[in-house]
């Protein structure tokens, strides 16, 4: 068998908050198998991670908690770390950009650049606080989305619809830090300017060639990251700034770089190589080998990293020259919780490390249900309810049931001898011949990044058992002394199923394997493709099984979502309090009881209704951004709150003539805001 060199790369966490089951089944644990799989197939491998540590998600974090950058990184890098060494992720190494050699690597990376010409120095005007004293990086700034209207849309993006954004063009901004409004101010940055790449860009994404020398097949590459590359660079290109004025960050290297840092964008990626020269120090080996070279570098990541990991990293590294390009960026679509999405600020999530503190026992239980609901072409979500009915119903009721019926009767029958089979039936020939090809089926598709389904085919395999001991009914042969020779064929053919179990399970439920050979008293740690469909001896002693898996109760589901529940109301994020207003500001609001009379959708606008409102005063229209929530026959006849002297605006052509307020919870549910008396329109509210 022919084998390759991978340096696999799994997404640097930010070190601002622990993670959440939506990281790990889009991540860490795909990656995680793919490395396990590699290993089991000779290949030479170097699966590298680490804690990102710099940036705006780490000084903001580190303001809300009131403690220094230095302090968060520490504290959520030990959560993070712990987190992947209880969950079983066997990375080679699990570094820190915070480390003294990433920095240094870093700035030299950087230095390199400068010094090739690949930089350009620009000076821009830039929102700065004036209270705060500081320049304001993209995420520092936010304010009305330009586009959707969303408020709390970021200097780099608008959550909301996901356009991109930049910060001059949010409507009515507001620092992060003072919470006033920024003023611009003129600052130099060095710049990266992209567009003088897109010619082999485009070629490398669309052909997987570099000057026509093929580099990898762009065909397996998945479609959304090709799309999201292809649509960037359609856009056009344009110089990036690789530098900002703060002082939390790697040090900008060069004369005029004074408090200024590396972009984070630039210094993360950067992180990859600094982690694999700290593992090749305390390994004895030598770092350029994992990054030069006959060798596929793959980098896993979520969808929101797209383009940093297929556009700017390896622009980063061509222009460096002397590092390989990706092979691959399998990126992940996002997963779902419960119906909502998983939100840091709001605690919707299940948390990593609470989930093992709480259920070590079922990690494979979890690795399980993370991988057959993996986001790797759409989006997906995880619930609880179908987590136990996938441990229930798949791993109890066909893995576990299956060999623990096999080695069960193995123990009744022979003392937990394997038998020497009888003859095979023309249906067992069929069945030892489907066993063989299953491993190089799932190679096939892990191969492809289906890690997905190369678990499902590794679970078919236990599905082929059960079905072949419960279709064989053994335990009704043998209560006829004449059907010996066929229970110890069937048995056979039971305990060399279970035996691939072992194997095939290994990438994706380590524990259970271990289980399983210590159960078998044997164990293979090589996959070799369809060879081993006998491998386990006649005569060979086998040791008795305990259970494999527990059954999830109804209680254990109701317990985790009640939970989920209560923190989310005991822990949400408030706002907090604006700005102090006069008495005579507020009482210049006209704000009273109106009653909508009529409700229609406004065209081509999925958020908009078009209302006409009894005011007491008079008839009006108003445009409300509530279409996404409420069918115009349910708002028909409902009395609300209304600003009515809020300046005319014209909405899609529509002039509306005052708001309808609304209440807004955590979850982006809206309410009215209706009298609980019954008062008809016209009254004022004050
Ligand atoms: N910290 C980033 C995130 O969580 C990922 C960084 S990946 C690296 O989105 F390439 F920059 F390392
Ligand atoms: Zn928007």
């Amino acid at each position: 068998m022919s084998t390759s060199k991978y340096t696999v790369t799994a997404a640097l966490p930010y070190a601002n908050g622990p993670l959440h089951l939506g990281h790990v089944a889009g991540v860490y644990l795909p990656s995680d198998i793919f490395v396990r799989f590699l290993r089991m197939n000779g290949h030479d491998v170097a699966f590298i991670c680490g804690s990102d540590e710099h940036g705006a998600a780490i000084t903001l974090r580190a303001k809300k908690e009131g403690i220094s950058p230095q302090e968060i990184v520490d504290k959520y890098d030990g959560i993070i770390r712990n987190g992947f060494t209880d969950f079983g992720i066997s990375f080679d190494i699990f570094h820190r950009t915070s480390s003294k050699l990433h920095h240094e690597t870093a700035q030299d990376f950087f230095k390199v650049l400068e010094e090739k010409g690949h930089f350009t120095k620009e000076t821009t005007e830039q929102y700065y606080d004036e209270e705060y004293r500081q320049f304001l990086a993209d995420r520092y700034i936010s304010g009305n989305c330009p586009i959707c209207s969303h408020e709390g849309a970021y200097g780099d993006q608008c959550e909301n619809c996901g356009t991109a954004l930049s910060p001059k063009e949010l409507i009515h901004p507001v620092s992060a830090l003072s919470g006033k409004t920024p003023v611009l101010k003129t600052t130099s940055h060095w710049f990266l300017p992209m567009e003088r790449h897109e010619g082999w860009l485009r070629e490398w994404i669309q052909e997987g060639t570099l000057d026509g020398v093929q580099q990898h097949n762009p065909k397996e590459w998945r479609n959304q990251v090709v799309g999201q590359c292809m649509s960037w660079i359609d856009s056009g290109l344009r110089p990036r700034a690789m530098t900002r004025d703060l002082d939390w960050g790697v040090k900008v290297p060069v004369a005029g770089g004074e408090g200024k840092v590396l972009y984070v964008w630039l210094d993360a990626p950067i992180g990859y190589i600094s982690a694999t020269k700290q593992w090749a120090l305390d390994q004895g080996k030598n770092w350029e080998d994992y990054w030069t070279g006959d060798r596929k570098l793959v980098h896993f990541i979520g969808k929101d990293n797209i383009v940093f990991h297929a556009i700017i990293f390896p622009i980063l590294l061509k222009a460096h020259e002397g590092f390989i390009l990706p092979d691959n960026v399998p990126a992940y679509e996002f997963l779902n919780l419960e119906g909502g999405k998983f939100s840091t600020s709001r605690n919707w999530a299940v948390w990593l490390h609470e989930y093992l503190a709480d259920h070590p026992d079922k990690i494979d239980e979890l690795k399980y249900t993370l991988t057959a609901i993996a986001p790797e072409t759409k989006d997906s979500e995880f619930t609880w309810r179908e987590f136990q009915s996938r441990v229930n119903n798949e791993l109890a009721d066909v893995l576990g049931n299956f060999i623990n019926r096999a080695l069960v009767l193995t123990h009744k029958y022979y003392g937990g001898i394997v038998p020497e089979p009888g003859s095979f039936t023309d249906e067992d020939t069929a069945i030892l011949e489907e066993i063989k090809s299953v491993p190089n089926r799932i190679s096939k598709l892990v191969y492809a990044y289906k890690i997905r389904e190369a678990q499902a085919e590794a679970m078919n395999l236990a599905r082929i058992g059960n079905k072949y001991l419960a279709d064989r009914e053994p335990w009704k042969l043998a209560k006829d002394e004449a059907n010996a020779n066929r229970v110890k064929t069937i048995m056979y053919i039971a305990l060399q199923i279970t035996a691939n179990l072992e194997v095939v399970l290994k990438p994706f439920l380590p524990s259970t394997a271990k289980k399983i050979s210590e159960f078998l008293n044997f164990s293979q740690n090589e996959w070799s493709d369809g060879e081993r469909v006998d491998a386990l001896p006649i005569g060979h002693q086998i040791n008795k099984p305990s259970i494999l898996f527990r059954k999830i109760e109804d209680e254990f589901v109701a317990a985790e979502v009640e939970k989920l529940n209560a923190i989310n109301m005991t822990e949400t994020k408030f706002d907090p309090q604006k700005e102090e207003t006069s008495y005579d500001d507020f009482m210049k609001m006209d704000i009273r009881l109106g009653r909508i009379l009529t409700a229609e959708k406004v065209e081509k606008a999925d958020k908009l209704l078009k209302l006409t409102v009894d005011t007491g005063l008079d008839q009006r229209t108003i445009v409300s951004g509530i279409a996404q929530h409420f069918s115009p026959d349910e708002v028909i006849g409902k009395t609300v709150t209304v600003l009515m002297n809020l300046a005319p605006r014209k909405i899609r052509g529509v002039e509306s003539q005052g708001m309808i307020l609304m209440a807004e919870n955590d979850k982006g549910e809206l309410s009215f805001v209706s009298p609980e008396k019954n008062f008809g329109p016209g009254y004022e509210v004050r």
